[in-house]
């Protein structure tokens, strides 16, 4: 549903994900502003809180009124500020983004949420896409869900550390739930992707791909995505415990910057 405060306007995006916010400064807000921010971002899982101008800092400060902010254990920060990373578009052939994912799944406590700020966007093409799986989850038979719960997953930074020229047999890895609970709401979520996940504990990865490839292409069906095109100024944050992201590289040479910010979750259940 939508919400009006005097300034602030959260506009749905689509059906099941995502609202656009309007009419607050983050540098400024107050802390009752704030508490429906948060809840529309409980309700929405991602916001687009259009027209604001961060200096790192000040991106490091809206980061940490939802939490610790985390370092990257692989890919570079920008210049004195450890937490704080520069997406730019180095070309198709280097970028790292371009498929679903959720961020750090590789981490013991992977990021509840990430915040992208758009410093400069191409101005067509370089969206980013969303994938609720939520919505992914409730779609199952009630007979594959029986059969996912209590099946865990390895899920390590494998492709990422031969990117960096670490060797990928000590690349970062962590065993997760296929299906995880949101501490907020307690709805269930699917919690594999293709990037980061590797096989299911105890089992090779040949046994695993039949069933996990059929996970992956239900975890991005059309009818669960949004699609985001960036404006400058735009400040995107999502929920990565139920939704997945993949960059779309489609924009060339375009130039394309974003900064970027993590902050802590929780242990997946
Ligand atoms: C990311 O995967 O964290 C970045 C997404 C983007 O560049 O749109």
């Amino acid at each position: 549903m939508a919400t009006t405060d005097v300034a602030l306007q959260i506009r749905p995006v689509a059906p099941t994900l995502g609202a656009s916010v309007r009419g607050i400064d983050v540098r400024t807000i107050d802390d009752a502003t704030f508490e429906l921010v948060r809840d529309a971002f409980r309700e929405h899982r991602l916001l687009v809180i259009k027209d604001q101008s961060l200096s790192p800092e000040e991106l490091m400060a809206w980061g940490e009124r939802w939490g610790d902010l985390l370092v990257h254990p692989l890919t570079p920060h920008i210049d004195g500020f450890p937490s704080v990373q520069a997406i730019q578009n180095t070309g198709k052939k280097t970028t790292i983004n371009e498929h679903w994912h959720t961020d750090m799944s590789f981490e013991p406590r992977p990021p509840k949420m990430t915040i992208l700020h758009a410093l400069a966007v191409p101005e067509l093409g370089g969206d980013t896409a969303f994938s609720d799986q939520h919505a992914a989850y409730d779609s199952l038979s009630d007979g594959l869900k029986a059969m996912l719960d209590g099946l865990q997953a390895v899920h390590a930074a494998v492709g990422l550390a031969r990117i960096v020229g670490k060797d990928p047999r000590d690349a970062p890895r962590a065993v997760h739930p296929v299906v995880r609970t949101h501490p907020d709401t307690g709805r269930k979520a699917l919690y594999v992707c293709r990037a980061f996940t590797q096989h299911f504990e105890h089992m090779t990865g040949s046994e695993s791909r039949g069933l996990l490839e059929f996970l992956y292409e239900r975890s991005y069906r059309p009818d669960f995505t949004h699609r985001h095109k960036w404006e400058q100024g735009d400040l995107v944050m999502w929920d990565n415990r139920s939704l997945l992201h993949y960059a779309i590289h489609d924009h060339g040479d375009d130039p394309r910057l974003l900064h970027r910010i993590t902050v802590q979750g929780e242990v997946p259940v």
